[in-house]
């Protein structure tokens, strides 16, 4: 979208005013001329290649090969993850790492054929070739990624180098991942930017990039599954093209990549194994992702808009007298001082802490939402605190930065400076006494409204990035990742019994060790409601387990069957909210008739049961980095159909969930991986692999439960139970149960369970240091008519 068309959505939403117009024109010509200024045109440019091996230094885990025009480091870290850099990259610094990835000293440089070398470790071979060729083989020797030799384009008056790499993958090779993407998760032919952006209105299948990026691919083939993390946040475009096998006796075309980055270090990370292999290094690599509080695993609501703390008790109210289970109530910009981040609307929000508290004792939270941008006004204490800190990004002329936001003119906080994050961080004590339990970060790409040109800051905006200085073109993308850090840390002291509830609209790799993510302002729409689900499996295969989208979409009016679709499947995703825009229509289930209301309840009473396994989700992402929300293929990768299908999702180990996609469906298609699978509705039995017709009526969504799998569940009385399914006759089953370790930092304990038939009868195990004992849980099979477990 054009600034113009920016400019006019805003208008339509009521959410600015003709002066405010007036001032996004401004910011963007101000924009323009500080980056014609701070940054020079390039001039005329070279090309380079690395030229030939010239020499070779061994090092821990690999070495450094010397090029005639470049040099290449390699080193295999003991998690089995592969890093190469040129020029003389080396790991760090880095934002995306969670820490320094240790060497694996078995892991020696050799002499390979035709003048190339070899790194053979365990689980991956790194064969580099005379002229800078990388490729990454199995242990067996099958390819899974081949690097062509990058190229340089170097400007000749010197300055920062553009480049491009390319590779070839597997001609059966699916791509995934890329961040936050509308048009996935399968990732089609075509052009992505590596640039985080707010789309200026709601965005729907064809819209990218959006608010989340990353230079990470997840590649699915036959011979392997791989992640690709090219780590450098400067603005960029991968170009992916996938392969195709050669029918007969035709030949295969590989799959291609090619990423052209505008700047920084050209280094990569490769790590290659099962999907669930992969996410573990992966991280290990970048950081365990934090688990939510439980009650961050409820149902969400919010609103722009809510006008006051008398209709956000009257919507409270609205759901707990019907029964609709309700954990936390967000609230929007709206409430605050004149759109001032840190401070509160006193006429309409009076009594905060009120309110929060009232809130809390019928088992509610209140999240605010933060935004980065702080009103440039002398007298609003927050300028004043930042001003008097030197916390605010300034241009390369020294002055501060001013760009446009909600409340008007306004500055924004440099958050890849440790001493600002600190400054910031300690501004959440202001919310915390106001009583809110959890923040929404937002317009953290960073946005700043313009008229025309690009919706953020000046590229030539100055930054710290952590003392090494640098500009806009390489923070932009880490921006949001190094506020959600301020925030994360800050809270982490300030309320140090408390696990910190953080989740952002922008951010970057790693962004997972400080909190989650949501879709942004998702069309409403059936495209949209697809684009939804595109985004939560894409970032959780990034390594982002926790997001979730805007039930009902964020700008209009869902039809009721369209809302109700759409709260179906978000009951399914780790974060599970309804919100909108200020004059879109309302998203509160009693909104839409008597019929979605019921339908509603059901989906939110289901949640409320399967909240144990939420909890365990959580937990088990902390440990392995395993997404919550995995596409089919996750552990059958090599079942061709299922990389391709995209309408259906794994919840964990157990469930797979198929929503509606479509206006006017009740029946539809649902392929199965291997195994048996039963409709938790009707309890009937289907055996997978293969393609089966599910009934999937208004009042449901098809969720199937794998035979032999083990759901903790929310008993009647509130205690945890296992809702076991039948495994096939003959065979095994189990699961993995972490009983809710409170919202502290209690390390949580793993109950593993495991299903077997002994003479006709289902033996439900826990396995104990004695060895296995019978479940001390009750235990109700499922799959069987609902008999229960003799044990
Ligand atoms: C943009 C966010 O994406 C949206 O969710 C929010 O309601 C508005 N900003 C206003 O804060």
């Amino acid at each position: 979208m054009n600034g113009r068309d920016l400019v006019r959505s805003m208008r339509a939403v009521g959410a600015v005013g003709t002066a405010h117009a007036v001032r996004t024109m401004r910011a963007a010509w101000r924009a323009r001329r500080a980056d014609a200024a701070g940054l020079p045109p390039r001039g005329p440019e070279r090309a380079r290649v690395p030229g030939t091996v010239q020499e070779v230094r061994p090092g821990p885990g690999g070495g450094v090969i010397r090029f005639s025009r470049s040099e290449l480091r390699v080193i295999v870290a003991v998690n089995g993850a592969v890093f190469w850099g040129w020029d003389g990259a080396s790991p760090e610094p880095s934002y995306a790492l969670a820490g320094s990835p240790e060497p694996d000293a078995r892991a020696v440089l050799e002499p390979d054929t035709e003048g190339g070398w070899r790194v053979v470790a365990e689980r991956v071979t790194v064969v580099i070739s005379r002229h800078g060729a990388v490729e990454v083989q199995t242990p067996g020797g099958v390819l899974v990624r081949r690097e062509l030799p990058p190229r340089w384009w170097e400007p000749v008056g010197g300055g920062v180098a553009r480049w491009t790499q390319r590779s070839e993958v597997a001609a059966d090779a699916r791509f995934f991942g890329l961040g936050g993407r509308a048009s996935g998760p399968r990732l089609r032919n075509g052009t992505y930017r590596l640039w985080n952006t707010d789309p200026g209105r709601a965005f729907g299948p064809g819209d990218d990039p959006l608010y989340i990026t990353m230079p990470v691919q997840v590649v699915v083939a036959d011979a392997a599954t791989h992640l690709v993390f090219h780590d450098t946040s400067w603005d960029g475009t991968v170009t992916l093209r996938e392969g195709e096998e050669g029918a007969g006796s035709g030949h295969d075309r590989p799959g291609a990549s090619e990423l052209r980055m505008q700047g920084g270090p050209l280094r990569c990370w490769v790590m290659v194994g099962t999907p669930a292999r992969v996410l573990l290094v992966w991280a290990s690599l970048t950081g365990a992702p934090t688990p939510p509080p439980s009650w961050a695993l409820g149902h969400h609501h919010a609103r722009w808009g809510f006008g006051g703390a008398q209709e956000v008790r009257r919507i409270v109210s609205g759901y707990l007298e019907r029964g609709l289970p309700l954990d936390a109530v967000h609230l929007d910009i709206d409430h605050y001082d004149a759109h001032r981040v840190f401070s509160v609307d006193r006429e309409a929000y009076g009594k905060l802490p009120e309110l929060a508290e009232d809130l809390r004792g019928d088992g509610v939270r209140l999240v605010s939402i933060v935004d980065p941008a702080v009103s440039a006004e002398p007298g609003h204490d927050v300028y004043d605190g930042g001003m008097a800190e030197d916390a605010f990004v300034r241009g390369a002329a020294g002055g501060v930065v001013r760009g446009v936001a909600w409340p008007g003119e306004v500055v924004f906080p440099d958050f890849t400076d440790a001493r600002v994050r600190r400054w910031w961080g300690a501004l959440y004590a202001e919310r915390l006494g106001q009583g809110f339990a959890g923040f929404w970060h937002d317009m953290n790409e960073p946005t700043s409204f313009a008229a025309f040109g690009e919706s953020t800051l000046p590229r030539s905006a100055r930054h710290a990035l952590e003392g090494r200085g640098g500009d806009h073109r390489e923070a932009h993308n880490v921006y949001a990742l190094n506020m959600a850090r301020a925030g994360y840390e800050a809270l982490r002291d300030l309320a140090p019994e408390q696990r910190p509830f953080v989740f952002s609209r922008s951010g970057w790799a790693g962004m997972q060790r400080y909190g989650g993510a949501w879709s942004g302002d998702v069309a409403t729409g059936w495209p949209g409601l697809r684009a939804s689900l595109s985004l939560v499996l894409g970032l959780g295969l990034c390594g982002v387990p926790y997001s979730g989208p805007d039930v009902g979409g964020f700008d209009g009016f869902p039809s009721p069957e369209l809302y109700l679709r759409w709260f179906q499947m978000a009951a399914c995703l780790p974060l599970f909210r309804t919100h909108a825009s200020l004059r879109a229509g309302r998203r509160e289930p009693w909104e839409f008739g008597p019929q979605v209301l019921e339908h509603a309840r059901v989906a939110l009473v289901e949640r409320r049961r399967l909240a144990p396994y939420f909890v365990t989700l959580a937990h088990l992402a902390g440990r392995t980095g395993a997404p919550y929300v995995r596409p089919l293929w996750w552990s059958a990768p090599e079942d061709r159909r299922l990389r391709d299908c995209e309408d259906a999702f794994l919840l964990g180990d157990a469930l797979l969930v198929a929503p509606v996609l479509e206006r006017g469906v009740e029946r539809r298609a649902v392929r199965l991986p291997n195994g048996r699978w039963y409709d938790t509705a009707t309890e009937r039995a289907y055996e997978g692999p293969g393609e089966v017709l599910v009934d999937a009526p208004l009042s449901r969504i098809p969720v199937l439960a794998r035979s032999g799998a083990v759901v903790p569940v929310r008993g009647d009385d509130g205690g945890l139970e296992l809702e076991v399914w039948a495994p096939a006759p003959g065979r095994t089953g189990g699961g993995l149960v972490v009983p809710d370790p409170g919202d502290g930092w209690a390390e949580p304990e793993i109950e593993r369970y495991v299903t077997r038939w002994e003479g006709g009868r289902l033996v439900v195990e826990l396995e104990h240091e004695d060895g296995m004992i019978a479940s001390p849980r009750p235990v109700r099979v499922r799959g069987l008519g609902g008999r229960r477990a003799q044990m």
